[in-house]
């Protein structure tokens, strides 16, 4: 009787992937990493995606590899999360392009070696624009188009971080830190108020711990230190990120899963 349930639930999510197919994604900081990674794989799942960043030739060129191969599409729109008009460009760009937006995947994100101390304030300044006004001017925007498009079953993906539930012993990433408490706050509160408008748009985050990207490297400011804290560590690759976001995205409408916290299996943190 269980295992029936279990394959029965199990055909349900793979149907539901399927059926995400001709869906609309943005996926912002989608020029290198988790993002990049992410786009190759909504793309071969038949979602047509739109990835931005402030450099985005990197997505031009998966653009021009994979746009004839995948039963997807990929977009590369120029945008800055801090950058508000740029940001309502960007939904009317996606709107414009493929008729709606359905999914938002809010994963840029920075860290600064910038310790309480003695940090410099451009710098914290820098990580609250970008991991949690970005974010939310996004979120608003998502939701704001899903109600003039009639979209009642979007889906808001957040990549948040381990470091938004513990504060780790290492001074340059206390304000980073921070900023993904704010994320897990904000993931929440945002959930809470769709609640409340009766809205079927679903929130959830995905909380990763290492994960070996050029996010340290810029981090440290330092590709070398960043590449060798990357061999000390055990570490998930971009694509494990990618395999969460399509467990999200597979989930029957009635069920949301508020957070997926995955680490690397040594990680202590
Ligand atoms: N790597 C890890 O260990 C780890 C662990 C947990 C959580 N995360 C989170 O995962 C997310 C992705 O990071 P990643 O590891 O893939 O790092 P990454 O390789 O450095 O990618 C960051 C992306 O964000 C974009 N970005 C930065 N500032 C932006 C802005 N103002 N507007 C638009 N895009 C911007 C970058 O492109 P441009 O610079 O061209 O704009 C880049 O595409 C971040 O939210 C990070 O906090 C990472």
């Amino acid at each position: 009787m269980v295992n029936a349930m279990a394959e029965k639930s199990i055909d349900t999510c793979n149907k539901k992937l399927k059926q995400s197919a001709g869906r609309v994604a943005i996926i912002t900081g989608a020029s290198s990493g988790i993002g990049l990674d992410l786009l190759k794989a909504l793309a071969s799942r038949g979602i047509r995606a739109v990835g931005c960043a402030r450099s985005i030739s990197r997505i031009e060129e998966l653009c021009i590899d994979l746009n004839d191969k995948v039963s997807g599409h990929i977009s590369a729109f120029k945008c800055d999360v801090r950058i508000e008009h740029e940001v309502k460009s960007m939904f009317e760009f996606a709107c414009k392009k493929y008729g709606s937006v359905d999914i938002l995947v809010n994963n840029a994100g920075v860290g600064h070696d910038a310790p309480l101390l003695t940090g410099d304030t451009e710098c914290w300044k820098n990580i609250l624009d970008i991991n949690i006004l970005g974010l939310s001017i996004c979120t608003r925007e998502f939701y704001q188009h899903s109600l003039s498009c009639g979209v009642d079953n979007g889906d808001i993906i957040n990549i948040c971080s381990i470091v938004g539930h513990v504060v780790p012993p290492s001074p340059r990433n206390h304000f980073y830190s921070a900023s993904k408490h704010a994320v897990t706050a904000l993931t929440e509160g945002t959930r809470q108020e769709l609640s409340e408008k009766e809205s079927n748009i679903k929130i959830s985050q995905i909380s990763p711990g290492l994960v070996h990207t050029a996010f340290h490297l810029k981090l440290m400011n330092d590709e070398q230190r960043g590449e060798e804290y990357y061999k000390l560590n055990s570490c998930l690759d971009p694509r494990d990120v990618s395999q969460s976001v399509l467990y999200l995205l597979s989930t029957p409408a009635h069920v949301c899963v508020h957070e997926v916290i995955i680490r690397p299996t040594q990680q202590l943190v």
